[in-house]
């Protein structure tokens, strides 16, 4: 499968949550694909962020305003099962988790694409990509760490450039149609070895958020561009 459209997905991790409706219309306005949504619960990872509520508020305001970019809900949720169907219920249409918050990896990724969504394992800098070995078939993203889970605003770890080639070979292997996404520390510098390591959908929270001034509708249109440039030029 030939690599895909580049999706850039801001984390909302770094918006402003007093405003984030107007936030993320912004940011998709500003050009980019996909809201990127982190659930942490304070056990699997050491921070307390949103949950689907704010989900469901998030997707009915897109609807109002006609923004129809995914929601790509990241659950970094220990166990996960439970939230699971919470999640889709409320809008998601692609949910992530981590393999080590799972008793029952197969049974997650059916519980998820039984509901109609798109699913996806996240592997964290030291979580080997073997968990995908037998369950390629239920996976439409496989999400790349970039940093450890818990914080946005933490450097890029460079290994991460090996997993996204490894994981590309994958994917190119099997035919499958599957989104390989990277998550944490990418900005405008980096953007462009991450995509040359195969990766087409890039999360970027304070390197999007982090750059804006407050209050001015345009204000993510300069980063976003820069990132689309830097994006051109890899090959
Ligand atoms: C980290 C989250 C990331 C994070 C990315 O656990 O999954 O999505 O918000 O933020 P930056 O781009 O600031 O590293
Ligand atoms: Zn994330």
């Amino acid at each position: 499968m030939a690599k895909k459209e580049n999706w850039i997905a801001p984390s909302i991790l770094s918006a402003d949550f007093a405003q984030l409706g107007t936030d993320v219309k912004d940011v998709l306005n500003a050009g980019a694909d996909v809201v990127h949504f982190d659930v942490m619960d304070n056990h699997y990872v050491p921070n307390l962020t949103i949950g689907p509520l704010v989900c469901e508020s998030l997707k009915n305001y897109m609807s109002r305003e006609n923004l129809t970019a995914p929601i790509d809900v990241h659950l970094m949720v220990k166990p996960v099962d439970r939230v699971i169907p919470d999640f889709i219920n409320a809008g998601a249409d692609y949910v992530t988790f981590h393999p080590e918050a799972s008793e029952h990896i197969d049974r997650s990724l059916g519980m998820i694409k039984d509901m109609g969504c798109k699913a996806g394992l996240v592997f964290n800098p030291a979580t080997s990509l073997s968990y995908l070995d037998h369950v390629m078939d239920k996976i439409d993203m496989i999400l790349i760490m970039s940093v450890n889970p818990g914080f946005g605003g933490q450097s890029f770890i460079p290994q991460a450039l090996e997993k996204l080639k490894a994981a590309r070979q994958l994917i190119d292997a099997s035919g499958r149609d599957i989104r390989l996404e990277i998550d944490g520390g990418v900005k405008a510098e980096n953007i462009r070895e991450v995509a040359e390591a195969g990766c087409d959908t890039f999360v970027s929270g304070s390197g999007i958020f982090g750059n804006a001034k407050d209050g001015d509708a345009n204000r993510y249109d300069t980063i976003i561009a820069q990132m689309r440039e830097e994006l051109a030029k890899a090959n």
